[in-house]
Parts: structure tokens; sequence; C-alpha cells
């Protein structure tokens, strides 16, 4: 178990905390607040506890150097909005500077400011020991409760632990808890829905998962590699050439360890990827030569839909299908209430998933939506995230 906040006496002290204010922005507004929302619990206990917040962040990846469009700015305001109380931004190009030093250690108890963009210097995901101390001198404390930056080595996310003492926010402990939770310890039959483009992208999380759960189900994109390893026609649909041995590999693999691998049976195939191509439902053993796939078909959702609503717990990451355009939504959206309707405890992985689960307005039907995309990926990897590594053991 990591230490939380709740373990230490905050009252008085200065708070270093990273969040993941990493928001998509649209001429310079914020289009999805979802991060800062969610950083909101660890922010609000520690002004309520009396300490002096300095939040830290990236946002975008502006390689190293101030850029206008990637300032934390609008964050500033939204979160000041949030919060109902001013968040002082300290706006320096260099991150840390005089005034920004100054500033911090002129907060009053339960007072919050925010430091631009640490990516502006190029130091931060260099993990470089300096930036790092520089920042790690602004606080008494370190607070990580950037999951979705977990998985980097960076100097604000890793390096300032070397320096202060070092504990999670309440995201960071609610992501491990239902992330962790469902992969080490899931409640049965777990099932595992995974989509996406490419195989290759999802090799050690399929593989690891195949350690853990009792069926796997296989949509999106790289269907149709699993396909083209079994032989079968696939047309114009994407295909990872490099892994489609590595496909029937895994398919051995999920054979041996006893867990049942659902691929599609039928296919949405269209001339072109576009929304307003041609297109039709096909068998997967029917995929004719001139048309690709993109979307699973009614009989596979119905199919997919069926097994989560016989599991206990199910994790999904990744798309059915090309869930941006409304033609080849229909698969992403019935797995989507599939998990909505299920009593299972139902975990979304981030990225395009909870974006999807989102735009279908039933986000708030599951028992978790990671605020992490390649983060939440390398937690399902099994694979150990630096940003937690650093955090202190209790
Ligand atoms: C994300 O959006 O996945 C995180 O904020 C990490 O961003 P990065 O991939 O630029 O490191």
């Amino acid at each position: 178990m990591k230490k939380t906040v709740r373990d230490i006496e905050v009252k008085g002290k200065r708070a270093l905390v990273r969040c993941d204010f990493n928001v998509p922005l649209k001429d310079g507004v914020i289009t999805d607040d979802i991060r800062i929302v969610s950083a909101l619990p660890t922010i609000r206990y520690l002004m309520e506890n009396g300490a002096r917040v300095i939040l830290m962040s990236h946002l975008g990846r502006p390689d190293g150097e101030p850029k206008k469009e990637f300032t934390l700015a609008p964050v500033a305001e939204r979160l000041s909005r949030l919060l109902g109380t001013e968040v002082k931004f300290a706006g320096s190009d260099n991150v840390v500077d005089d005034k920004v030093r100054e500033a911090a250690s002129e907060l009053k108890d339960g007072e919050v400011m925010l430091l631009e963009n640490v990516r502006f210097r190029k130091e931060e995901t260099k993990n470089g020991a300096d930036f790092a101390k520089e920042l790690a001198q602004l606080g008494d404390f370190f607070v990580n409760d950037a999951f979705g930056t977990a998985h980097r080595a960076h100097a604000s996310t890793a390096g300032v632990a070397d320096y202060l003492p070092a504990v999670s926010g309440f995201l960071i402990e609610k992501e491990v808890e239902f992330l962790g939770n469902a992969v080490e310890n899931p409640k049965r039959p777990f099932v595992a829905i995974m989509g996406g483009a490419k195989v290759g992208d999802k090799i050690p999380v399929i593989e690891n998962l195949l350690k853990k759960v009792d069926t796997l189900i296989i949509g999106g994109g790289m269907a149709y590699t699993f396909f083209k390893s079994q032989g079968l026609e696939i047309g114009t649909s994407i295909l990872d050439k490099d892994n489609v041995e590595l496909a029937a590999e895994l398919l051995k693999k999920a054979e041996a360890a006893g867990v049942k691998m659902l691929l599609p049976v039928d296919c949405v195939c269209g001339k072109e990827f576009k929304n307003d191509t041609e297109y039709a439902v096909y068998s997967k053993d029917n995929i004719p030569a001139d048309m690709m796939g993109l979307d699973i078909g009614p009989k596979t959702a119905e199919l997919y839909r069926q097994a989560a609503s016989d599991a206990a717990t199910v994790v999904w990451n990744g798309p059915m299908g090309v869930f941006e355009m409304p033609n080849f939504a229909k698969g992403t959206k019935a797995v989507a209430e599939a998990l909505a309707e299920s009593d299972a405890v139902t975990i979304i992985g981030g990225g395009d998933s909870a974006a999807a689960v989102e735009q279908f307005g039933l986000a708030d039907k599951m028992t978790h939506i990671s605020t992490g995309g390649g983060a939440s990926l390398e937690f399902l990897e099994g694979k150990t995230l630096p940003g937690i590594a650093v955090i202190e053991d209790k």
C-alpha cells in the first residue's frame, strides 16, 4: 500500500502536487475537463487541511520550449471556476524563477497556485536532476496525483521524489485500486474486451491478460490481423503485417491457457475509409476483396453483449470500430450499452474507449473510467509505473 496525503501532516506545509492537466483544447478553450475534475478531491483535501498548494502539470508536447499554444493559463482559469477560489497562475516561461519562488513562499494556508507547463523545460522529459531539484525546492512534500502521466519517468513525476517525501493523491489511489483489483483480484467470470487498430500496440496487454481472464474479446481493426493469421480474406482492411504470426501465437496461447477468445463473426465493411461510403454487413469468411472492415457486425455485437452480461468483471480498452464515424459506431455503442446495463464491475481503460463511453452519454453507468490512456495500458500490462514506484510505501 502506498502512502497518501491522509498519512502525513499537511497543515502549513507546501504541497508540490503533480496533476495530469493534459486536456484537449480547441482555439484555447478546454473541450473536456474530466482530468481537471478528477484532480479536485486531492486539491480540496489539501486546501481544507491548511496546506499551501503548488500544482504542476504538462500540456501537450511542446518539445522543451515555451510555446503559447501549450500554456496552462486556461487550466488555471477552469480550476479557479471549479474550486470557487482563485488559483494563482505562475506563468513563467522558465517554469521556476525568482518570482515563482517568491509566489510559492508567500502562499497562505489553503491557497493554491499553478506553475506553467513543465514541458517548457527540456530537462522535464529527460528527468534532469537540476530541474527536479528546482521544482522540489518549492515544496515541503511531493504529491503525485497524475495517473495519466505515471508511466513517464520525468522530473515532475519521478525525479522530484529524490528530494522530497512522496505520497499519492486520491486519483492515483483510486486508479490503482480499481485497475489493480480488476486484474489481480477479479470477480469471475472476468472478461477483457480489446479493440483498436493494431495488434502490435496491444500485444503486451493481451499477453498479460491471457494469464488472468476467463474470456478475451477482440474487436476493432486488430481483428483483421487475427483473421489473416487464420488464412481468411480481409479485403482492404487494416493489417498489422509484422504481427500476423504473433496473432496466431496469441490464439494458441489462449487455447493452451483455457481462455475463451472471441473474434468477430461478422463485420460492417465499407468501400472507403469515410462515413458516407457504400457499406454492408458480411460474415467474417466472406469479406469482399475491395472492401474494408470498419466495425463489428450485428451478430458479433450480440455475442459480445451476451459475454459482457454474463461477466462479473469487465475491462475494456479500445473501440470495436471507427466510432468517430456514425455509420461505423454501432458496434462500439452496443458494447458500451452492454457494459452500462451489466451488473459487472466495469472498468474502462482510458483513451479512445473512455471517449466513446462519453460520446454515448454512458460514462456515469460505468464503475470506473481511467483518466490514463498509455498509463492504464501499461498498468494492465502488469508494468510498474515510475510515477507510482516513487511513492513511499505505508
Ligand atoms: C496522456 O495524455 O496520455 C498523458 O498526459 C501523457 O502524455 P504524453 O504521452 O505526451 O507523455
